[in-house]
């Protein structure tokens, strides 16, 4: 199938239900994990400052990390549709992302805004921002439509509530075979 793009406000359990791409045979690229390769070598010290560098540097860091996966070839990434910045929503998948990975699904991981903060508050190893989850998962799915209409993906919703995780993998599971 080529590229799947996963994405999901931080928190929501995007790696966790997209544990199972391996077993459907799929490798699996962080795009943060890239992105903070190629940041760290430039003297960003941890993830969370990422999204706090200037915009223009983000797109840049984006550009670069885009260009590397889309060389990989099959694989899952685990992504997002928008961060949020000090200046606002910034796009996850601009244009040029999208042409580069050319993904065959755009998947949206959702959860209720009040399971999604108590998930973010169990992890203290995280710098995790205060934001308003159920707007920035309406920006998510406004930003996920407008990328797949330019590049004709799919787009899929799965929804992850608590305890019901083995469902939420199955459902991935099901739009890979
Ligand atoms: P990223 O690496 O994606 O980190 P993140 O957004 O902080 O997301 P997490 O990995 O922490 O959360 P998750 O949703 O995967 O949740 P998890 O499965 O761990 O991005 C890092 C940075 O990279 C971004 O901030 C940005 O700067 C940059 N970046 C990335 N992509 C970019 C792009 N395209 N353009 C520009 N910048 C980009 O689960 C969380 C917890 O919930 C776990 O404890 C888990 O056990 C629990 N949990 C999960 N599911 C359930 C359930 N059903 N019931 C109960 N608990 C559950």
């Amino acid at each position: 199938m080529g590229v799947v793009v996963v994405t999901g406000v931080p928190g929501v359990g995007k790696s966790t239900v997209m544990a199972g791409a391996s077993e459907a045979g799929y490798g699996i690229v962080n795009f943060g994990d890239v992105m903070f390769e190629i940041a760290q070598a430039e003297g960003v010290p941890n993830r969370d400052q990422m999204r706090r560098l200037p915009v223009a540097d983000q797109q840049r860091l984006q550009r670069l990390a885009g260009e590397k996966i889309a060389a990989i070839g099959n694989v899952v990434v685990d992504t997002h549709t928008s961060i949020l910045t000090s200046r606002g929503y910034l796009p996850g998948l601009p244009e040029w992302t999208l042409r580069a990975m050319a993904p065959a699904i755009i998947v949206l991981v959702e959860a209720t805004p009040t399971e999604i903060t108590s998930r973010r508050a169990k992890d203290a190893t995280r710098q995790r921002d205060a934001d308003d989850v159920a707007l920035h998962q309406e920006v998510n799915r406004a930003f996920a439509a407008t990328g797949a209409v330019m590049i004709g993906a799919t787009v899929a919703i799965i929804e992850n509530h608590d305890g019901e995780v083995d469902d939420a993998v199955a459902q991935f599971r099901s739009l890979l075979a």
